[in-house]
């Protein structure tokens, strides 16, 4: 369903002028009011066959059928006489105006008069479906019609001249003065116009988020001055919009956007106030008995429909196949944080829409009885999807991420499916399909199914690995995954670790493409493998791994082994959940079944920003690590090592507790730095930090405002260190250095989202 559905909404979209399609009843295509969607046309028609109320002598009979949902009527009714098996009522069923040739031809002749300018096919079309009309009742009971629009017509045969009267029996064909007319004419064309104006208020919401983070994205691609670009970044988009923390979450509750990301939320907020409180037109009509029932009528269903208009946002920037992610510079855990606050907002209308009718049930506004639509399907799926949301969103606190990831997740996804549950039993009872509000949930249902089916199908496509775990010491192990390729980042899945743990997977970067340390029994290897002391297999390690870089090749000799013993090497911190959990369980000597889902590396599209390389504006590197962060750096030195001789510098200050990380990084690398915290890999200078804090405020100062030419600066670590970073960086761009302008370009490679 989803994608033909998706593929017809984006025609739709383009073709734009679907307004002229021929649905002209009460719709029951698919797409958007207002789009391929028109509710009440002819509305001349809907007029006519509303505003004739006056009442009708029915049989028991015609009573027994579907009973209308009562209409107010403002003034007392009169009494009506009634006798033995029929009533004079006004409140006809569709049955008994079916067989009232009066009323038919009344609404006949109405219609006739006041829709000179309809294609006749459109009025029989319209008469055929909807005359008598079952009003807000179920579909299914909908009278069928008796007789053809022109056959009551021509069943007239004086033109009427008595004017209907709501108080007096129609046993007569009326004609339909204008001030009966007329009011309800403006009501109907009135609610049509504002579910266009919901639906259009709706989709800008959802196109433009869509469309600005493309947009804002291209714009770098026109010729800004270097420096320009570097005084904007410092002051309009790096920093956090208020404070010094941005990864560290601001008294552990959430995340402080940075001043770019500030700008696009205050986006999503001034512009769903705006379109929350503007574009109403509120007339009196024969549909509302008071200006308060009518304000807010159109006011919940606004928030009701820009609710929805959220939910395919909020999909889209939650996935990892996201295909903003390819088409913009921005990063995903931009798309998170923003992920978050159209959530919050989503969440936020929908509350609101059920305020509002809860009030008008409550205060018994617009005949609606809280006593009797609290019992309605309608009802209890709106609680229902409003609770799953804001649930959903008071459990998705940083400090619930945080400690129980994996049961946030857990929640996070069922309580999701609750919600677009919740949704569509709202409004398919009610509206049935005519409304076309399902396409809001059927884009984010096939948003969400496109991540889900590329996450399996990149999980599936290198079928089954094993990996193989080095003890590195009490932080930290080496995992290599032979036969396995990837860069960027990866998300491992480990089936058999534990039953409780099988949908569970953790992204990791990939530190390098090299050859393994571990591998597939050789005969050389096993005995000694096969013994699971952590020091026996450390001197392994120490051997047999020279660690040649498959690129490089650095120790000269091309080394026999075969290409299965290339794979993916990954460094992992110890953590409390899985990370802890593989390393006491003690993977053996034949590794552990694991699943690769990636890669997930930057420059899919030449839209998306690659690994940074150097430019002729930007031809320095400072790379700064913390840890385990090594592994987010690597693909940065390694895309700023030229053949021809470099032309700017390169340095990396790594900042770590312990010696063995280094020299277990060191070996994969094919360096030796023996234990100086000075070393050179390559064309890098490297200088280490142990067991201290780098001082990067002066350490950035002096390189970043002595040389001349502009440093891409990356840095990857602990939120803090990333955060000292980023300000630190920003605040240094923003002034002059010894050269001038001090030219960086910030790039925070982050461990958490
Ligand atoms: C793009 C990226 C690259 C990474 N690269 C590396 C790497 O090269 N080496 C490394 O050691 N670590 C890396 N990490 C961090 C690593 O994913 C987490 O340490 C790991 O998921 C923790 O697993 P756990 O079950 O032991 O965690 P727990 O002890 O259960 O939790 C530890 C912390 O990790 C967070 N976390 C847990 N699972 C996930 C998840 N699936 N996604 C995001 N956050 C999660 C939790 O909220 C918590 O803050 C990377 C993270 C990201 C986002
Ligand atoms: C209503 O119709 C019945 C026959 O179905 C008739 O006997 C009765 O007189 C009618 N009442 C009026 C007020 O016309
Ligand atoms: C409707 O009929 C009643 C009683 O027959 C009469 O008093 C009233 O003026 C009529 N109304 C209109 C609008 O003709
Ligand atoms: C219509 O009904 C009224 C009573 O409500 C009656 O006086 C009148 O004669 C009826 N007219 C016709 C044409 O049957």
């Amino acid at each position: 369903m989803g994608f033909k559905q998706l593929a017809f909404v984006a025609a739709t979209l383009l073709l734009h002028g679907a307004q002229a399609g021929g649905v002209t009843s009460y719709g029951d295509d698919f797409g958007f009011i207002g789009y391929s969607i028109r509710i009440y046309q002819p509305e001349c028609a809907w007029a006519c066959l509303f505003c004739i109320t006056a009442p009708l002598n029915c049989t028991t009979g015609d009573m027994a059928g579907a009973v209308p949902e009562k209409r107010d009527v403002a003034d007392e009714p009169p009494a009506l006489p009634s006798g033995d098996g029929w009533e004079v009522t006004l409140e006809a069923t569709p049955q008994c105006q079916q067989d009232s040739d009066f009323f038919l031809q009344t609404v006949a002749y109405c219609i006739k008069s006041r829709c000179a300018d309809v294609p006749l096919r459109t009025l029989d079309n319209f008469w055929d479906k909807n005359v008598p009309f079952l009003y807000d009742g179920d579909k299914k009971d909908q009278p069928v019609s008796r007789q053809g629009y022109t056959g009551v017509l021509g069943a007239i045969k004086d033109a009427p001249s008595r004017p209907v009267n709501s108080t007096v029996l129609l046993n007569y064909t009326a004609a339909v003065p204008d001030e009966v007319y007329q009011p309800e004419y403006d009501a109907i064309h009135n609610y049509a116009a504002s579910e266009v104006t919901h639906e259009r208020y709706g989709l800008v919401i959802f196109l433009s988020g869509v469309v600005m983070p493309i947009a804002f994205s291209l714009l770098r691609f026109l010729p800004w001055p270097a420096s320009w670009v570097a005084r904007f970044n410092a002051y309009l988009v790096n920093p956090p919009a208020v404070g010094s923390q941005h990864s560290t979450p601001v008294w552990g509750l959430g995340i402080m956007p940075t001043r770019g990301q500030a700008l696009f939320i205050a986006y999503f907020w001034l512009i769903n106030i705006f379109l929350s409180a503007l574009g109403y037109e509120i007339l009196p009509g024969l549909f509302y008995d008071s200006q308060s029932y009518e304000v807010q009528t159109y006011l919940a269903n606004r928030f009701g429909v820009l609710s929805f208009a959220h939910l395919p946002l909020v999909f889209l920037y939650a996935g990892r196949n996201n295909i903003l992610l390819w088409l913009t510079n921005w990063s995903h855990s931009t798309f998170l944080l923003m992920h978050r606050w159209a959530a919050f907002l989503c969440m936020l209308h929908a509350v609101l829409h059920s305020l509002v009718y809860l009030n008008m049930a409550v205060a018994h506004i617009g005949g609606l009885d809280h006593a009797v639509e609290s019992v309605q399907p309608y009802w209890y799926w709106g609680i229902i999807a409003t609770l799953s949301m804001s649930i959903m969103v008071v459990a998705s606190i940083q400090p619930v991420r945080q400690k129980m990831y994996e049961l946030f997740l857990a929640s996070h996804i069922a309580l999701a499916v609750m919600a677009i549950v919740g949704c569509y039993y709202h409004i398919t009872p009610k509206y049935d399909f005519d409304y076309g509000y399902q396409t809001w949930l059927y884009i984010s249902i096939a948003l969400w199914v496109f991540d889900r089916a590329a996450r399996l199908f990149r999980s599936l496509r290198g079928g089954v690995k094993r990996a193989f775990l080095t003890p590195i010491d009490d932080d930290y192990y080496r995992l290599d995954i032979p036969g396995a390729t990837a860069s960027g980042h990866i998300y491992l899945h480990f089936p058999t670790v534990s039953l409780w743990r099988i949908w569970e997977n953790h992204p990791f970067s990939v530190a390098g493409v090299a050859r393994c340390s571990s591998h597939m029994p050789s005969p050389v290897h096993a005995p000694v493998e096969g013994n699971s002391d952590p020091e026996a297999e450390k001197t392994v390690q120490v051997g047999d791994n020279r660690g040649s870089r498959s690129s490089t090749g650095s120790d000269g000799a091309p080394q026999p082994y075969s290409s299965s013993d290339i794979g993916v090497v990954l460094f992992i911190r110890k953590h409390d959940g899985i990370t802890s959990l593989l390393s006491k369980r003690g993977i053996g000597p034949k590794g552990i079944p694991v699943l690769v889902e990636g890669s997930y590396a930057p420059g899919v599209t030449f839209l998306q920003d690659g690994h940074v390389s150097p430019t002729h504006n930007f031809p320095h590197l400072i790379c700064i690590a913390g840890g385990v962060g090594i592994t987010g750096i690597l693909p940065s030195l390694d895309s700023f090592t030229a053949v021809a001789r470099p032309i700017g510098r390169k340095k990396l200050y790594w900042g770590v507790r312990t010696m063995p990380l280094v020299h277990s990084v060191e070996r994969m690398l094919g360096y030796d730095g023996k234990d100086a915290l000075e070393r050179r890999w390559g064309d890098v200078d490297v200088t280490l930090s142990v067991g201290e804090r780098f001082d990067l405020r002066s350490l950035l100062e002096a390189d970043l405002c002595s040389r001349p030419g502009g440093t891409t600066v990356v840095v990857c670590g602990p939120p803090g260190m990333a955060d000292d970073v980023r300000c630190i960086v920003s605040g240094l761009s923003r002034h002059n250095g010894a050269n001038g302008p001090v030219l960086v370009k910030l790039i925070v490679e982050s461990f958490s989202w």
